[in-house]
């Protein structure tokens, strides 16, 4: 047992300095790992610590909530599929935020003074927390697929979710004025679950990112506010640094989107023409198909490889074959980049972590701003999987729910090469100009697939 403050004070900064160093080694490639192993250390100090403090009882509960918890996590993170991953992550964050508002409900209860300092904490703990459950679970089913990716728009949409969260802080506002009652703190948490939901089903298309990251950011500081009303400066602080970093993440985002934060989430944005898929347009342009042994002729003769991996090429699991792709075409003199989209996949990050894992050097992946001036020195874009962070609409069509983002400029190289299985649209919903470009061709097939042919071919060549 832990009984002199100091020390268990002395144990939670070494905590907190695990956690900020994490985050210093999680912004780059090359230490991430490491990050993560840090991180973790200075989680299991934080949890050992707690465990050891004087006045911790009902130990039967807090064993079967910690082998729950483990085995539910282990579980899950070793089976999860790398494509599921952005799911994972929404519901772990969800479950941040609802572990938050529980607290504040218990707290609710052993609270001798309902007008006292801790109630605005609990209040907040309750209402943040809330919302991002809900919104996580939303993000999560929307990931999923389990409900339309894209933006459930309804009449008067803004102003309803203005009266629900109105209500909410309204009742918060009544609670830390010093009304009383279980049914006040259980009304805000029904109402900021309700708004959560309600927040999060209209954005959908494009704007996906910004508000995973903003849920993150929800999170952490229900967190934060929860280290208040438990007094834990382990949790007000990380809580915190959650916070701060998904706020930063949100801005990377909406910058990435070339959209203002109040823009995503007010502007039901991302409404969504219905992509047909189409491979013809009115003035006969036409997709032209090609085969395995074409690119690899293609691939072979040029001088300058860009790779552009999305979603796609993490569904079919073609991180390690392009990898490979890549290596044969180096030992012929090509030289072979990559390009990072900043939203390509479903999370951020999401193509650095999958090359990461296959191996490739990560002086080899480029973020757009670096890379895109490259774009018109290149003689093939191959384009795996990636569909929206390449369409040229996003430059060229103000009527386009994409438009201002900004994009990988493939359009701009001398041939494009796209693997992707059929003319579907992407996440946003909308067709896709480049396949319509003369210098462009389409490897139908699942990436991984036709990744392995083309080994094949371009070894045969
Ligand atoms: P998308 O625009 O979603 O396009 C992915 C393409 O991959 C699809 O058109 C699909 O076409 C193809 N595909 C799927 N499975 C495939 C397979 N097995 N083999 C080959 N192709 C396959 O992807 P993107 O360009 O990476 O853009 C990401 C989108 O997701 C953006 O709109 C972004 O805003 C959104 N989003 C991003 C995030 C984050 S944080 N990155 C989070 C949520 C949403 P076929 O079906 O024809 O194969």
């Amino acid at each position: 047992m832990i009984s002199d403050p100091d020390v268990t004070a002395l144990l939670y900064l070494v905590t907190i300095v695990c956690f900020i160093v994490a985050l210093r080694f999680l912004s780059s490639p090359k230490h991430a790992r490491k990050g993560n192993w840090v991180g973790g250390a200075g989680m299991l100090v934080a949890i050992g610590t707690t465990l050891l403090l004087e006045g911790i009882e009902n130990w039967v509960l807090i064993v079967v909530g910690l082998a729950i918890g483990t085995v539910v996590g282990v579980v899950g993170a070793r089976n999860v599929r790398m494509t599921a991953m952005p799911q994972m992550v929404a519901i772990f964050n969800g479950v941040g935020g609802g572990a938050a508002a529980l607290v504040a409900l218990a707290e609710w209860h052993t609270t001798l003074d309902p007008a006292g300092d801790e109630t605005v904490s609990i209040v907040l703990s309750a209402l943040i927390g809330s919302i991002s459950f809900a919104g996580s679970a939303v993000a999560f089913a929307k990931l999923q697929e389990l409900v339309s990716g894209r933006p459930i728009v309804y009449p008067a949409q803004n102003v309803v979710n203005a009266l629900v969260v109105l209500g909410a802080a309204g009742l918060g506002i009544a609670a830390i004025a010093g009304l009383d009652g279980e049914w006040v703190l259980l009304a805000l948490i029904g109402l900021a679950l309700v708004f959560g939901v309600m927040f999060v089903l209209p954005i959908g298309g494009a704007d996906m990112p910004v508000v995973i990251s903003l849920l993150n950011a929800f999170t952490g500081l229900a967190a934060s506010a929860t280290g208040f009303v438990l007094d834990s400066t382990v949790l007000i602080v990380s809580g915190m640094l959650v916070g701060a970093a998904g706020t930063l993440l949100t801005l990377l985002m909406a910058k990435a989107m070339n959209r203002s934060v109040a823009n995503v989430l007010f502007g039901a944005f991302g409404q969504v023409q219905a992509g047909v898929g189409q491979a013809r347009t009115d003035d006969g342009r036409t997709v032209r198909a090609t085969t395995p042994e074409d690119v690899a002729v293609q691939l072979s003769f040029a001088r300058k490889v860009i790779v552009v991996p999305g979603y796609g090429m993490a569904v079919a699991q073609a991180q390690h074959d392009v990898r490979q792709l890549a290596e044969v075409l180096e030992e012929r003199g090509v030289d072979v980049e990559y390009a990072i989209h900043p939203v390509a996949g479903r999370m951020p990050g999401h193509m650095n972590v999958l090359l990461a894992e296959a191996n490739v050097p990560y002086t080899q992946l480029h973020e757009m701003d670096e890379i895109n001036p490259e774009f018109p020195q290149t003689d093939v874009a191959l384009v795996i999987g990636a569909n929206d962070v390449t369409n040229p609409a996003a430059r060229s069509d103000p009527a386009s729910p994409i438009y201002g983002m900004p994009i990988l400029d493939v359009d701009k190289a001398a041939s494009i090469v796209v693997l992707k299985r059929s003319m579907r649209p992407g996440f946003a919903g909308i067709d896709n100009e480049l396949y319509l470009d003369p210098k462009a061709t389409m490897l139908f097939g699942d990436a991984k697939e036709s990744v392995v042919k083309l080994i094949s071919a371009v070894k045969a060549s």
